[in-house]
């Protein structure tokens, strides 16, 4: 079988070593398209692909219908909000993601940025620290979780809200459950986001919340760009001069931001959460034993599509 790595933003070449590795060992061929700049280009190498390996790549109906051969994609990561599932489903695809592979990189990423703005951008004045202050977590999934094991080396109190987990693994985890997002908002000067981009998500994260948020609120989002009102997070910030929001990936509006929020705002110029060697090992090698697990068994695990 033809496996295609297809990758706008490549892995790190170690982890492009060890997915050739995988694949072959399970007797199958790897081809490598990296910083394609065009969707022809994308059609051009699936024509004859059998499984695509890919990030945060739009593999929409027009890639799949280019694709006659594919039987499975796998994002290398955990939003898959990049695939047409109904388009995978339609066309009898396997969709999966890698849950968790990336996730601490992503959490080491948020407290960066996090140390980054309580410290002014290193700008040598005096800043704060993170120690005693309060950290809201918007969903305790597989990065909501690191988030709380960094969050308590640092001496951060910790809450989350999710309504998927039950309160009793958060407590385990040593995290305050919270029944409420008002409660989540109005209860935490650093509010950092977890939750997927959805039809239910996205512009969820707006007004209404973030006025909730007490002195000196810094939103972290390492979510997605989508989940968030910028009109309204916006308004909300002009209202209020005390507010910062940190993001990995610029929003549509980073101008707007630049002319009136200097020193409240950070933003990574790329998506840059997973961007490690490590996390690219992790997600691209679960990837590629995904496939061959897939082609050896039949095996659906992480499958996120319906079947036909
Ligand atoms: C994810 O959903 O796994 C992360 O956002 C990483 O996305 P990336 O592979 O495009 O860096």
């Amino acid at each position: 079988m033809k496996i295609l790595v297809a990758t706008d933003k490549p892995f790190a070449p170690v982890a492009v070593t060890m997915i050739r590795e995988v694949v072959e060992k399970g007797g199958h061929t790897l081809a490598l398209l990296e910083k394609y700049k065009t969707p022809q280009e994308l059609h051009a190498a699936v024509a004859d692909a059998d499984a695509m390996i890919v990030r945060s790549d739009i593999i929409d109906a027009a890639v799949i219908a280019a694709a006659p051969k594919l039987k499975i994609v796998v994002r290398a990561g955990a939003g898959y909000d990049n695939l047409d599932l109904n388009a995978c489903t339609a066309a009898n695809v396997v969709a999966m993601n890698t849950p968790g592979q990336n996730s601490n990189a992503v959490a080491e990423l948020a407290f960066g940025m996090m140390v980054y703005s309580a410290r002014g951008g290193f700008d040598g004045k005096s800043g704060s620290e993170l120690m005693g202050k309060t950290l809201g977590l918007h969903a305790f999934g597989a990065v909501g979780r690191c988030m709380a094991r960094i969050a308590s080396g640092f001496g951060m109190n910790v809450c989350a809200f999710d309504p998927f987990v039950d309160a009793k693994v958060i407590a385990e985890a040593g995290v305050t459950p919270v029944a409420t997002l008002e409660e989540l908002y109005s209860g935490c000067q650093y509010v950092s986001l977890h939750i997927p981009a959805n039809e239910k998500t996205k512009g969820s994260i707006g007004e209404r919340l973030l006025s909730l948020m007490p002195q000196g609120a810094v939103l972290v989002n390492t979510a997605r760009k989508e989940v968030i009102n910028e009109a309204e997070l916006a308004a909300v910030m002009e209202k209020r001069s005390d507010m910062k929001y940190l993001s990995d990936v610029t929003p549509d509006n980073a101008e707007l931001f630049a002319q009136k929020f200097a020193g409240r705002y950070f933003f990574t110029p790329k998506k840059m959460g997973a961007q490690t060697e490590e996390a690219n090992i992790n997600a691209g090698a679960a990837a590629a034993r995904q496939i061959v697990s897939f082609f050896a068994t039949g095996n659906e695990t992480f499958r996120v599509n319906k079947p036909k």
